[in-house]
């Protein structure tokens, strides 16, 4: 086990990729949103109601497909674009690394599967991926959370790889992370059942203050690796500029995956490995 990785709950390994592989992945992207109807998401419906049941619904069937997700600040009062649709998409997910020729270019890569194994993982099956755009002005917050709420497994062994694509840093809004807080307790599941999804509180272990929070700023290029239960998180991006990053989530295929994970794989498309 890799001794920075157990003590503090993340890697930072630079120059992991270079820029023709970084721009070949935002091209793929650009060109992926190109592609994209807005009408086909949650973006024009009459009531909140109406638009918060569609927009989940949207999310929780998009774990074995490639769709585009708006910032939540896109839209003015009236409904419409407050900047151009490239520049309003939240994220792309979450299946790319599966069915896109570039993202699978990208993602299947020997080092990963060395990485892995060196951290523990000895048979790393990547679930999910996602293109994040951290748009500039409206690139949205996100709130203190672990991934291992979203990618529950027993024992806890889902790990993600977050791959700057642009300069990150505290104006632009990079990853916070708390060092070494992987040691803490899953505090929130979110489980899909016959009921509905919902986010449970499983443990009352506070997030960390904001003195416990530490920014990982990384040049373009820079490969973070975190544990499942390391708390992170990431402000909004108030910048002119963008912050595109890239990230994977994978877990050990000797764990038990919960069947209450919203992103569930059928047998006919089942999560592989890096090579
Ligand atoms: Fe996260």
């Amino acid at each position: 086990m890799n001794e920075r990785f157990a003590r503090d709950g993340f890697l930072i390994i630079p120059d992991f990729k270079n820029a023709g592989e970084i721009a070949a992945l935002r091209e793929r992207a650009a060109a992926i949103v190109d592609a994209f109807d807005p009408a086909q998401s949650s973006a024009v419906f009459t009531t909140r109601e109406e638009a918060k049941t569609k927009s989940e619904a949207y999310f929780l069937t998009s774990g074995q497909t490639i769709r585009c997700f708006f910032e939540e600040e896109a839209f003015d009062a009236s409904g419409a674009l407050r900047q151009p649709k490239e520049l309003s998409i939240n994220k792309i997910g979450h299946a790319m690394h599966d069915l896109d020729p570039v993202f699978e270019r990208f993602s299947r890569d020997p080092r990963l599967h060395d990485l892995a194994r060196e951290i523990g993982v000895a048979q790393p099956r990547v679930y999910q991926s996602m293109y994040i755009f951290k748009q500039p002005r409206i690139g949205g917050e996100v709130r203190w959370h672990q991934d291992a709420t979203y990618f529950e497994t027993e024992p806890v062994t889902v790990t993600t790889l977050w791959f700057a694509l642009e300069r990150a840093d505290r104006t632009n809004g990079c990853l916070w992370v708390q060092r070494g807080g992987h040691r803490t307790p899953l505090r929130e599941r979110f489980v899909v059942d016959a009921a509905g999804s919902r986010l449970e509180r499983v443990d009352e272990t506070p997030w960390p203050s904001d003195e416990g929070a530490e920014p990982v700023e990384v040049e373009a290029g820079t490969l973070v690796v975190f544990h499942g239960l390391l708390p992170h998180y990431s402000a909004p991006n108030r910048s002119e500029t963008s912050r595109h990053a890239y990230t994977l989530h994978f877990v050990d295929a000797g764990a038990r995956y919960a069947a209450t994970n919203w992103l569930q794989r059928s047998a006919a498309f089942p999560a592989r490995g890096f090579v």
